[in-house]
């Protein structure tokens, strides 16, 4: 069996983002400030930021929900993909947080197609659902692990026929395999309710860096 290093995947990683990230300073500012300002750095990678983007082009989403905000670099990537009248709503905790995520948002020039909605996204799914909010073309759940399962149910609740669900850490290194703790049992479950909702044709595509991570693609057949 062949095995791989740590160093190996990221030189791998590294080999991809070569080819095709797009060097953009918006991009680069967003992590900067982030850094600056002490946020975690627990941002999507460069390379699946690119494959965000490029999922919501082929997707042809108009309207973008995303679930987990922090500084605002994977909005920023799935911006890229709105067309002009295109809007993108981001769930956030931490009120600074999204502080430092409007100003990146605002200076990659989205300020005007993306806002930052602050608070625990349960509740605010929640509230959205009640209100009868139009459903979303794509969502990228992103925030607390432990609330994955939950997001789902949410994110259906707010889909159509033909929209898209994505997810980050659904993998976690393989933690998944064997659940040590509360979040990693409930990314199991999330990833096992994905599998065999019928609402869904869905699969998980492994993300490498220095270890190996997952996104979670579904596409919701009847929401
Ligand atoms: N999508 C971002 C990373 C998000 S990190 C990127 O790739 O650039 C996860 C974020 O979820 C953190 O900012 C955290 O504050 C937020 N979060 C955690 N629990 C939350 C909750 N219950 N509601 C909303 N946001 C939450
Ligand atoms: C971590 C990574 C993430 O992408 C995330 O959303 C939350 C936490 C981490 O590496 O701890
Ligand atoms: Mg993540």
């Amino acid at each position: 069996m062949t095995h791989y290093s740590g160093e190996l995947l990221l030189q791998i990683d590294s080999y991809i983002e070569g080819l095709f990230a797009l060097s953009d300073p918006t991009l680069e500012g967003a992590l900067r400030r982030s850094r600056r300002a002490g946020l975690p750095e627990i941002h999507v990678s460069p390379n699946e930021g690119r494959l965000l983007r490029l999922l919501a082009e082929t997707a042809g989403a108009r309207r973008i929900l995303e679930v987990g905000t922090l500084g605002g670099y994977s909005t920023i990537h799935l911006a890229h993909a709105l067309p002009e009248d295109g809007s993108l709503i981001s769930l956030e905790l931490d009120e600074r947080y999204a502080e430092v995520a409007r100003e990146n948002i605002a200076e990659a020039d989205f300020g005007g197609r993306v806002e930052v909605w602050v608070g625990d996204a349960r509740k605010l799914l929640a509230d959205m659902v009640e209100d009868g909010v139009r459903p979303f073309d794509l969502t990228f759940i992103d925030a607390d692990k432990g609330s994955y399962p939950e997001y789902l149910e949410w994110a259906l609740q707010l889909s159509q026929p033909g929209s898209l669900v994505l997810a980050d850490n659904t993998i976690r290194g393989g933690s998944v395999l064997n659940p040590r703790d509360e979040s990693a049992r409930a990314i199991r479950k999330f990833n096992e309710n994905l599998a065999r909702d019928p609402r869904l044709s869905a699969h998980i595509l492994p993300v490498i860096r220095e270890r190996v991570d997952g996104l979670a693609m579904a596409r919701v057949l009847k929401s």
